[in-house]
């Protein structure tokens, strides 16, 4: 099962990790399931390339749902995960392991991979500044994840994190006790202005008052209370995922 994949100037990056389809499991309702035997691999392709143009590099086996970003670095690409041990590991609803920040680093020279956990907090959908997908984003955002061990559902953290790349530090927006975030997407203030100069935008649902929000945070101010809050009539449901489409008078 491959969930994502990752793109940079030059190259696609496939992870061709070993969540595998088991035909076994069908009668079960979701026929997939980690085998660590059959071990794990990113395979680069030029972005105008074909099959047989890519080539593989050897892992250890994990599962990743959501890279954060890629980028080249001369004959180096480096690429940010979300990587977890491995996924549905017992049971088809096996949210035991969750994601956290990980530095892939793929020597096209050597044909090796440096693989670096950045964090050991869970945090998983990560993105960054759209005009950066595939470029070297500076910054990156996650939303935290409230731990291992959840059987029935992946559960969602009370923050938001906002990462350095370069330097691997995190500054956090707080969510409040009891309140669950979602996938944090950025919106930049204009079409020319710098990285992290806009706003990180996120869906949150407060547990205890069963009320959902969709919270505006100042990416350079990114642990302060929300600059604008949006009360929504209605609960929104976990679904983690979010886009930000700009105004067509700005680009
Ligand atoms: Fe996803």
């Amino acid at each position: 099962m491959m969930h994502d994949f990752n793109v940079t100037r030059n190259h696609v990056v496939f992870m061709d990790l070993p969540v595998c389809f088991n035909l076994d499991l069908l009668g079960s309702g979701f026929p997939f399931s980690f085998n660590r035997d059959a071990g794990a691999r990113l395979g680069v392709m030029p972005r105008n390339g074909t099959n047989a143009d890519v080539r593989w590099f050897e892992i250890d086996p994990c599962y990743v749902f959501h890279p954060v970003n890629a980028h080249e670095d001369g004959n180096m690409i480096v690429l940010h995960v979300s990587r977890q041990d491995e996924a549905f590991g017992t049971s088809n609803d096996d949210y035991a392991e969750v994601g956290r920040l990980w530095k892939w680093t793929i020597d096209l020279d050597t044909g090796t991979v440096t693989e670096a956990q950045i964090d050991d907090r869970p945090g998983d959908f990560g993105r960054v500044d759209d005009r950066m997908i595939g470029l070297d984003a500076r910054y990156g955002y996650l939303m935290a994840l409230a731990g291992e061990g959840n059987s029935e559902e992946p559960v969602y953290g009370s923050a938001l994190w906002k990462y350095d790349l370069t330097t691997g530090t995190c500054t956090e927006h707080h969510l409040g006790d009891g309140v669950r975030g979602a996938e944090p997407v950025f919106a930049a203030a204009s079409a020319d202005s710098g990285e992290d100069e806009g706003w990180v935008i996120s869906l949150t649902h407060d547990t205890s008052s069963d009320q959902s929000r969709l919270i505006i945070v100042d990416a350079q101010d990114f642990s302060a209370p929300p600059v604008a809050t949006v009360h929504l009539p209605r609960r929104v449901p976990y679904g983690a995922h979010g886009s930000w489409v700009p105004d067509t008078a700005m680009v």
